[in-house]
């Protein structure tokens, strides 16, 4: 019997409040839970019911552990606007960038970074992101152990920087920015769940990141600055954003009380810095996860090989391989489905009273939805904590209708805007790898602690350079 009936049902009385997650305790409410183990208490709230309350320190929020419910919420994103402690945070850092501005800003700051994401350039940036594999593994020995997050980490930024910047740092202005940008991130969500009292007081960890988002800034600010002395479109990020229009403004200057045509310069630094963050740690985690899965599924693995020795035929991998590459695709999309990178919570903050699941929920309310939680229910995915690329098998696909529950990019208008670029730098990266490495963990690796954004906790692995008779063509 699916466990979907043991689900508890929640329908609503008229001025019914929403119920609070039981295990909470009096003023901490349910941080002891959630923060010792954050993936248990997350995939404990849907069997309480479809809404529930839950406070996490300074985090109080309605969670939504339905799918249809939480795409309610993501296609209204005027009532359901960004707000909530994330992204108050996170805006002490992108500004009023596109992750984290509001609704009243968003469609005019989305038509102008549109255009960078066009599919036409993509084969400019794949051009870049296999360039990156290529010199990262240039550097891999037969037989060498190593952190995998911190491998995949170096090369999605290196690819970022890459097709953001086209190659204009300098290794050791590269690296600078590598580690200042992993620092800003990582304090990021650690201060999100801390009370902002504690936030100001100069601890190292706090000056750290006071540090690291200083050095961010000047050396963005930098970049622009230079790029916009030659506003040409050289098939990079940064200049398709230096060169983008918006026939919808006004064509003023946001001073005179119109939208500026134009991206200015601070929303040029938000949109960079945003890029930088957004962009690369979550493509990293996606791609450690999936070597790891892969090497802990012999089956897979074997079948992966065949896949990258068919379609490569000994030669290197490009854009046009892509619609070949089937189970590699299905291998990403899986490894998403179970670890969605930055997944574990996202929130939002109601506009105008509503209702929402038969429940009034006042303006002012924070509202919470967890892809990790809702990717990993058994009602859409049978057997949801197996690895089965399968299931994304057109083919072969089960028959549960999931369509609401792969929310691992969100959804609506603010649903990721790099959501291709992401799968076909992972895509490519993965083929790859796989079509001359072996990976393996080495013993005592096999279940990896997870970091706050879902990647695994130094994940060391061994490389073995596949040999002409591993391969099954
Ligand atoms: C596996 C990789 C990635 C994952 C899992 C991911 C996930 C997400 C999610 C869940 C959202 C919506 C957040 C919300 O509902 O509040 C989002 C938005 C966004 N992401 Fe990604 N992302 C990834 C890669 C990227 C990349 C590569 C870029 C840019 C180069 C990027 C840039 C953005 C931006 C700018 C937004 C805001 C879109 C808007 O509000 O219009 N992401 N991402």
């Amino acid at each position: 019997m699916r466990n979907v009936l043991a689900r508890k049902r929640t329908t609503a009385k008229p001025g019914e409040t929403v119920p609070v997650a039981p295990g909470g305790l009096p003023v901490v409410g349910h941080a002891v839970k959630a923060l010792r183990d954050p993936r248990g208490f997350l995939r404990s709230l849907p069997a309480h019911g479809d809404m529930i309350r839950i406070s996490v320190g300074p985090l109080k929020a309605v969670m939504v552990c339905n799918p249809e419910l939480t795409s309610q919420i993501l296609l209204n994103d005027r009532t359901y606007d960004k707000g909530g402690l994330l992204f108050d945070r996170a805006g002490e850092v992108f500004g009023d960038g596109l992750v984290t501005c509001p609704h009243a800003k968003h469609r005019r700051e989305r038509r102008l970074v549109q255009p960078a994401f066009h599919r036409s350039r993509l084969s400019g940036y794949a051009r870049a992101m296999t360039e990156g594999t290529a010199l990262l593994t240039s550097r891999w020995r037969d037989g060498q152990v190593l952190d995998m997050p911190a491998e995949m980490l170096s090369l999605t930024m290196h690819n970022m920087f890459q097709t953001m910047l086209g190659g204009t740092l300098s290794p050791q202005e590269m690296r600078q920015l590598v580690s200042d940008a992993i620092e800003v991130q990582h304090a990021t969500y650690r201060r999100t769940f801390t009370p902002a009292v504690l936030n100001r007081i100069p601890t190292p960890g706090n000056r750290r990141y006071q540090r690291a988002l200083a050095g961010l800034n000047n050396t963005v600010t930098d970049i622009i600055a230079k790029a916009q002395v030659n506003p040409e479109d050289h098939g990079d990020l940064l200049s398709a954003l230096l060169t983008s229009r918006d026939p919808g403004s006004s064509g003023e200057c946001p001073a005179g009380g119109g939208q500026s045509e134009r991206l200015s310069s601070t929303e040029l630094r938000n949109e960079v810095l945003t890029f930088l963050v957004a962009g690369s740690e979550t493509t990293a985690i996606t791609l450690a996860w999936a070597l790891y899965l892969v090497a802990c599924n012999p089956e897979i693995q074997e079948r992966l090989w065949a896949e990258t020795d068919r379609v490569l035929d000994g030669g290197p991998v490009s854009l046009d391989h892509l619609p070949d590459l089937k189970l590699s695709n299905q291998i990403i999309t899986e490894t998403l489905r179970l670890y969605p990178p930055a997944g574990m919570i996202w929130t939002r903050m109601v506009t105008a009273d509503t209702q929402l699941g038969g429940y009034d929920l006042p303006a002012g309310t924070t509202i919470a939805y967890s892809p990790y939680a809702l990717q990993r229910l058994a009602r859409y995915y049978p057997d949801p904590e197996a690895f089965d690329p399968d299931r994304w098998d057109a083919e072969k696909q089960h028959s549960t209708p999931r369509n609401n529950a792969y929310l691992t990019f969100g959804g609506g208008a603010r649903k990721c805007i790099g959501d291709q670029f992401a799968v076909t730098e992972a895509v490519l990266a993965l083929t790859d790898i796989a079509s001359r490495w072996r990976l393996e963990p080495v013993p005592g690796q096999n279940h990896p602690a997870i970091t706050p954004s879902m990647g695994p906790r130094a994940l060391k692995m061994r490389l073995s350079a596949r040999k002409v008779s591993q391969r099954t063509s």
